[in-house]
């Protein structure tokens, strides 16, 4: 399928979710050679440090990635988490999931198909939310963003953590003028190119340079419900992982319970 009808496609633009999708239903074959060699490799340590920082906020139990798309953050979670724990891998995109399904580590993971802003869990189900490269693709709106984050509160359970892994905004004019020309000229090109897609590559790339910087993406996970979020910026801020935890009292009960005389 091509996404000649990608809104914005090569241009700043917002596409829906329905297009985001078939996107990545498109190029998934070729979507993690192509990852690589977009960010010369480096998506590659930034998923270890992601897998590494999550898997210390939570101990054994029920976990999950959102957008896995392929499900490397998901293969190296399940490397790292204790004995006991499962993995619950989402993504919209079936042609994506079927990838990270033939992953040989993937013993210990359930794929399921879902949309990111509706998930079909019950409340205070995950010990750990995790998401890696997705929070471009769910910003459709701010209140798309806001929406989905407040979704994976809903589904953590009282002081479980969110971490998010995602390219940022250099706080380096030159190194962010670099990058965006980089991305422009090169890495857009080069993804479209090896997948053979006309446009969604142009498309993916061109929300990079648009993309929240990390204060403003901590802003909106504390609007979302969340307490103690903090951040690490990668490689000069081309790239962030933030941490975002929910309060330890239940919010289930909080709701429920009457306010005092
Ligand atoms: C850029 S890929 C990231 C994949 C993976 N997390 C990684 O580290 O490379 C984004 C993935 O998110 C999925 N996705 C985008 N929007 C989504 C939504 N609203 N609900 C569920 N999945 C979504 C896409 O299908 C795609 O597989």
């Amino acid at each position: 399928m091509k996404n000649e009808n990608v809104k914005g496609a090569g241009a700043p633009g917002k596409a829906t979710a329905d297009e985001i999708r078939a996107i990545f239903s498109e190029v998934h074959g070729r979507y993690e050679l192509v990852n690589h060699m977009m960010t010369l490799g480096l998506d590659l340590g930034w998923r270890r440090a992601a897998a590494k920082a999550a898997s210390r906020e939570a101990g054994a139990g029920v976990w999950a990635d959102i957008c896995t798309g392929t499900g490397e953050l998901a293969v190296l979670l399940s490397g790292l988490a204790p004995e006991g724990t499962r993995i619950a891998a989402v993504d919209f995109s079936l042609e994506m999931l079927a990838e990270a399904g033939r992953k040989r580590d993937a013993g210990r993971i359930d794929f399921i198909a879902a949309r990111a802003g509706t998930l079909p869990f019950r409340d205070e189900t995950f010990d750990l939310v995790t998401m890696a490269f997705a929070t471009r693709n769910i910003n459709t709106s701010r209140e798309e963003l806001t929406a989905a984050f407040a979704e994976f509160h809903r589904v953590l359970k009282p002081g479980g953590s969110f971490v998010n892994l995602e390219t940022s905004q250099s706080a380096s004019p030159m190194f962010k003028a670099i990058y965006r020309a980089y991305i422009k000229y090169f890495a857009s090109k080069i993804g479209n190119l090896l997948t053979g897609t006309r446009t969604g590559y142009s498309y993916l790339a061109s929300s990079i340079p648009l993309f929240h910087d990390a204060p403003a993406l901590a802003a909106i996970m504390k609007e979302a419900g969340f307490k103690e979020v903090r951040y690490r910026r990668l490689f000069l801020g081309a790239a962030a992982i933030h941490h975002a935890r929910k309060n330890a009292e239940s919010t289930r009960e909080a709701s429920t319970t009457k306010p005092k005389p």
